[in-house]
């Protein structure tokens, strides 16, 4: 039975050497469901002393777990995982109540978790250093042998969105331990009740006491502290642009990894197979009320493509299925009403200055309908921003040389698709558009975890990825070796 890590059913502590603490600032945060407005539980609202303590906590805790042997490490990350995997439904239906994520959606991003925890500690143990001999280089000698390892880098401050707490908590968390290093991990707050059940997985599973600390409150209140606390050693951070932004503005001469927003555009050409363009794009735009960074966010194409693709488009997204995450509905409540509003807000502009409304259009709260707008032009806000909602525009463009201009003239760049049938003109486009991965005939998304996920210009810095993140979370350490000349 998973070990319960409140006090009664409503406050959540945090986790503090091992053990489950209150805060002495007596400050709770409630957390309300974007569902029902119920309240799901408080968190602390830790004060600036208690984040001096857990960071200093997480040093002394780093000096034995880097000197733990890799294996030892691989195996808690299992246990972790077995912990997340049989208990994936307990933990689903917090994250179906905390940030209304249907349930199907749930339970997969636990066992994505736990099997990215798995692929972790497998990554970690096949990840080899090198010897160098010194005399590649001229007026080197085989008398220098660099032998180079790879050494953590410290205690990691990993901060997660709302739209994935487990999994983009976990993403940051296991590639950190792996390589050695210890973990603060401040969860989004709307999403702390979900990684607070991670974190209470790795207590279990044997995370030595302090390798890991928690800190949940607001990001406005205490985020610039911990950002710029001396003992953080590396910064993980995914979440807006406009966070990621401040924090590259204000964090000094500590490494940056960062996974942003997105616009990602879907190209379509005439040859594409259009049924399944229109259901990859479906399922790639709307899944979970289209909050999801890889979401797709604007459709290039043609007048030929989009006269055919718009009536396909308009099936599919009217079948979707609206309603409660509790029924597994695609469509379900924004994260709250500013987010809503928002949405709103670039769906009126669009209708103010002359867009086609396809389908949507129709809210009840945070629940927004899905919708998609044909004819978008460049002048519109939903041409360039990002929703994090269900909203869609098709921008119509003369040829592929438009759509790739239009598509590179985003702030953002973290993902593309180009659907067709011509595998030149996929890598024609492929290799012109300004993004970390270009999808050819798929939509975009993020996983298999164990793929590269890069986010250039606005949409992030740095490469992710299981293998990448134990790389970008560890540094090179060289020792050489000086034979008897
Ligand atoms: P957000 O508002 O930027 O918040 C992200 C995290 O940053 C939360 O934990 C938040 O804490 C914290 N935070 C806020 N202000 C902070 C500060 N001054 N210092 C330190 N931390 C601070 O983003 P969100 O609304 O949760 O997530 C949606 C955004 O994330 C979208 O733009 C989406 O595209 C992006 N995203 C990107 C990826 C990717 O991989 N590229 C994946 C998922 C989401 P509080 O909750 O306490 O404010
Ligand atoms: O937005 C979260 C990020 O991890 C993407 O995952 O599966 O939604 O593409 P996915």
């Amino acid at each position: 039975m998973f070990k319960k890590i409140f006090t009664n059913d409503i406050i959540y502590k945090s986790l503090y050497n091992g053990k489950w603490i209150e805060s002495s600032s007596n400050k709770l945060i409630e957390i309300k469901s974007p569902v029902d407005d119920s309240l799901v539980g408080k968190v602390q609202a830790m004060s600036k002393e208690e984040i001096d303590r857990a960071i200093a906590n997480s040093k002394e805790a780093g000096v034995k777990w880097a000197e733990t042997p890799i294996n030892e490490r691989a195996e808690i990350l299992h246990k972790a995982a077995d912990i997340l995997e049989k208990n994936k439904e307990e933990i689903a239906e917090i994250l179906v109540r905390e940030i209304a994520k249907d349930r199907k959606s749930s339970i997969s991003e636990v066992q994505r978790t736990a099997d990215f925890f798995k692929f972790t500690a497998d990554a970690g143990k096949n990840l080899e250093g090198e010897s160098i001999m010194g005399d590649k280089f001229p007026g080197g000698t085989q008398n220098k042998i660099s032998i180079v390892t790879r050494v953590p880098l410290g205690t990691v401050l990993a901060i997660s969105p709302f739209n994935y707490p487990i999994n983009l908590s976990g993403s940051k968390i296991a590639p950190a331990l792996i390589g050695g290093n210890t973990v603060i991990l401040k969860p989004p707050t709307q999403g702390s009740i979900s990684a607070l059940y991670l974190a209470q997985a790795l207590n279990e599973a044997g995370l030595p006491p302090g390798v890991m600390n928690t800190i949940t409150g607001r990001g406005s209140d205490i985020g610039d502290y911990i950002l710029t606390h001396p003992g953080i050693n590396f910064i993980n951070f995914t979440g807006s642009t406009a966070v990621g932004k401040h924090i590259a503005s204000i964090s000094t001469m500590v490494p940056l990894l960062m996974e942003l927003g997105g616009k990602d555009a879907a190209i379509v050409l005439e040859d594409a197979d259009l049924e399944q363009t229109a259901s990859d794009i479906v399922s790639g735009a709307y899944s979970y009320s289209g909050q999801r960074c890889t979401a797709v966010k604007r459709i290039l194409a043609t007048d030929e493509v989009a006269d055919k693709l718009v009536p396909l488009l308009k099936t599919k997204i009217e079948s979707l299925k609206v309603g409660s995450p509790e029924d597994n509905c695609t469509i379900v409540p924004l994260i709250d009403k500013r987010s809503a509003d928002f949405v709103q807000e670039l769906i009126d502009d669009a209708i103010n200055k002359g867009a086609t409304l396809v389908t949507g259009n129709k809210r009840k709260e945070n629940l927004i309908y899905p919708t998609l707008f044909d004819n978008v032009t460049t002048d519109m806000r939903l041409a360039w921003e990002e929703p994090f909602g269900p909203v869609v525009p098709i921008i119509r463009v003369k040829d592929m040389d438009e759509a790739i201009e239009i598509a590179n003239k985003s702030e953002y760049g973290l993902q593309s698709s180009v659907f067709t049938k011509d595998i030149n003109n996929a890598f024609y486009i492929a290799k012109k558009l300004e993004v970390g991965s270009v999808q050819i005939n798929g939509k975009t998304e993020r996983g298999p975890d164990h793929f590269p996920f890069i986010g250039v210009k606005s949409s992030g810095m740095g490469t992710q990825g299981i293998k990448y993140s134990i790389e970008a979370m560890t540094r090179p350490k060289a020792i050489v070796i000086n034979l008897d000349k």
